[in-house]
């Protein structure tokens, strides 16, 4: 929800846009030394509603797609909002990520081009809803994502897993497929509340079915300038989670809101805006960790 304080905001907060840096515990200045060979594939998760995922998956993979890297997002919400947030009718499609999750459609069949060069989407439509239960009798039902994934790989630099918030079998596909997961983390009240229950899923998806999972990054958004709430969120969550935390910071931004209902990122959409310097910054600090 936006209100007209956020629109303020957006107008006035220019030159508060938080860098990232200047909260910077110094321990953690140099780290996120762990290189992740490409490809790489990463699940943005995080069970709670409404925390920034789906925004985090377009903008983010829109900036590494205008990196010149090849990147495929793959829309695992009956939401579909990666898929509608990137121009895509997903309404009637004959073949989306229901088809690839319950019908053994090969990902290829379903992956359309974007407008935005080097950004592929797997769009999702609502009767991915039904998967949750219709995926329960299936055989090898948590390793559908992975096998589907592991046929188009050699195609992509990253593929970004875009969860939906809940921890069912969907989620369980989409870290089971993934190499990495990414914690979009909103700097507001009871930000690391369920975090808890997110770690200990990413940990028993570890054990049992992808031994390779690691909670890899966490990225703060919807920062704002104006509270000491939002520096209070990010100071505990680097305390928590030390190098684990990209120094890019995302702010709290009408325009950011905007830009899917005009089907576009916010790197097209308004190119300049502050969000879309936000995730450019994000992305190249994810690629830096490549190798
Ligand atoms: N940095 C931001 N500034 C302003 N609004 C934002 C920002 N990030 C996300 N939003 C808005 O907040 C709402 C929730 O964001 P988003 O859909 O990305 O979250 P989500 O975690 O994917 O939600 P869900 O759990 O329902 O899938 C959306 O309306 C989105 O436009
Ligand atoms: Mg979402």
């Amino acid at each position: 929800m936006i209100d007209d304080d956020d629109t303020a905001e957006d107008d006035t907060a220019e030159d508060a846009a938080p860098s990232g840096a200047a909260d910077e515990p110094a321990e953690t200045s140099s780290a996120r030394t762990i290189p992740h060979p490409l490809p790489r594939i990463i699940a943005i998760a995080n069970q709670k509603g409404g925390v920034g995922k789906t925004t985090t998956t377009v903008n983010l993979g829109a900036s590494l797609a205008e990196l010149g890297l090849r990147t495929l997002l793959i829309d695992l919400d009956p939401q579909g909002n990666a898929s509608t947030g990137l121009g895509i009718e997903n309404r009637g499609l004959e073949h989306s990520m229901y088809h690839v999750m319950l019908h053994d459609e090969p990902l290829e069949n379903v992956v359309e081009p974007t407008d935005v060069k080097n950004l592929f989407v797997a769009p999702a439509s609502l009767d991915l809803a039904g998967a949750e239960i219709e995926l329960v009798p299936a055989f090898s039902r948590e390793q559908r994502l992975k096998r589907a994934i592991d046929a188009v790989i050699d195609d992509y630099d990253y593929v970004l897993i875009n969860c939906p918030p809940s921890l069912g079998l969907l989620t369980v596909n989409g870290l089971s497929a993934a190499k990495e997961v990414l914690v979009p983390i909103q700097c507001e009240y009871y930000a690391l509340e369920g975090l808890g229950q997110l770690l200990r899923n990413v940990d028993l998806v570890k054990r049992n079915l992808n031994p390779e999972l690691e909670m890899s990054t966490i990225l703060c958004v919807m920062y704002d300038a104006r509270t000491k709430l939002s520096d209070q969120v990010v100071n505990e969550v680097r305390e928590h989670f030390g190098d684990k935390v990209l120094r890019s910071i995302i702010p709290r931004s009408v325009r950011l809101s905007e830009a899917p209902s005009f089907g576009q990122p916010i790197t097209t959409f308004d190119s300049k805006s502050r969000g879309a310097l936000a995730y450019r910054d994000a992305a190249k600090e994810v690629h830096r960790d490549a190798s």
